[in-house]
């Protein structure tokens, strides 16, 4: 995998795949997950050549990071590039906090269940209602300057809170809600980070599941993001992707992550998985090569989430 994508104005540079571990030790936010798979999902990445793995506190309010720290352990640390998030804060019901103190406490509490002196990237998770966005990152850019991170992120913050957060260019990447079926960033976001040198990271790339194509007509229910209509015409989108995938002997899933991977807005594309199988599955979407009229044509099929 190639080793080409660097983050905004940070030093850190990593591959184009990584992974999304909220399914990693993320028993308080989905069902039926076991440790086993999330040691296992983590190895296999790593195996794989994927570098940059995103977790966060929230994430089993820990467990992720732990499980992560765990198995970095027997890998080579310089080789990885770890991404957490903090916001909520434990000792208060989870409630958002950005203030200065609980953000350096926070890079502390993740270093320790990281098991490592640096993380390469920190995001503010969500904006708290009362510190300036700017004090926050301040905060964090303190924290920069004595090596316990490395880059500067922000996640969930408006257009507005992003440059409020940014407002002293210290802003290396922000991580927010982008895929194929929800696209309101082309034009709200890409314009000022590109404009800045801030690197984009989608959230839910595969819209939690759906952009897999292995939802039939009839489970809808299952995204009520969508209506009906809309549900209806993303299948249809997703049957163009499927015979596009079959002509290479690809899956949807490595073709819809090849798009992202060839779509220059995007800097690390960070699908989730559940399964040791996935990940594999999906590394091979670094191998898909879509031509122009291909990346176009599915450009076209999701015009309507613009
Ligand atoms: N900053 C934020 O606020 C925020 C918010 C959300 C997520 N994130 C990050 O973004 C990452 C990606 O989002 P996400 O994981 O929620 O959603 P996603 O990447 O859109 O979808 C991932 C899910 O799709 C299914 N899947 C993945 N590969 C598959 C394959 N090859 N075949 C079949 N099914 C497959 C798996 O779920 P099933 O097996 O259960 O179907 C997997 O958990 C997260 O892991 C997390 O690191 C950040």
């Amino acid at each position: 995998m190639s080793n080409n994508v660097k983050i905004g104005k940070s030093d850190v540079v990593t591959s184009g795949l990584g992974l999304g571990t909220n399914k990693v030790g993320g028993h308080n936010l989905f069902d039926n997950l076991n440790d086993e798979d999330g040691y296992a999902v983590v190895r296999e990445a790593l195996d794989s050549g994927i570098s940059l793995l995103d977790t966060a506190y929230v994430y089993g309010l820990g467990r992720s990071e732990e499980i992560i720290g765990d198995v970095l352990q027997d890998y080579d640390r310089s080789k990885v590039v770890i991404a957490t998030k903090a916001a909520q804060d434990p000792n208060n019901d989870l409630q958002i906090n950005n203030s200065p103190e609980f953000l350096k406490q926070a890079v502390d509490d993740a270093l320790a269940r990281l098991k490592t002196d640096y993380i390469d990237i920190f995001y503010i998770h969500f904006p708290d209602e009362n510190t300036p966005k700017n004090e926050a990152v301040k905060a964090l850019n303190e924290v920069k300057k004595t090596g316990k991170i490395r880059a500067i992120g922000v996640s969930n913050f408006s257009p507005e809170q992003i440059e409020e957060a940014n407002a002293d260019g210290l802003v290396d990447i922000v991580e927010d809600n982008y895929s194929l079926v929800h696209r309101e960033a082309e034009i709200s976001e890409f314009p000022y980070l590109q404009a800045n040198n801030i690197s984009f990271v989608p959230f839910f790339p595969l819209a939690s599941g759906l952009l897999t194509g292995k939802y039939g007509a009839e489970e809808g229910a299952k995204f009520d993001q969508f209506s009906a209509d809309e549900y209806y015409n993303i299948s249809q989108a997703i049957e163009q992707v499927r015979k596009i995938a079959e002509a290479k002997q690809a899956t949807v899933t490595q073709v819809v992550l090849a798009w992202y991977l060839q779509n220059p807005d995007i800097s690390v594309v960070i699908p989730g998985a559940r399964t040791s199988d996935q990940v594999k599955s999906n590394v091979s979407a670094t191998k898909v090569s879509l031509t122009a009229p291909e990346y176009d044509q599915i450009d076209q099929l999701f015009q309507d989430f613009k």
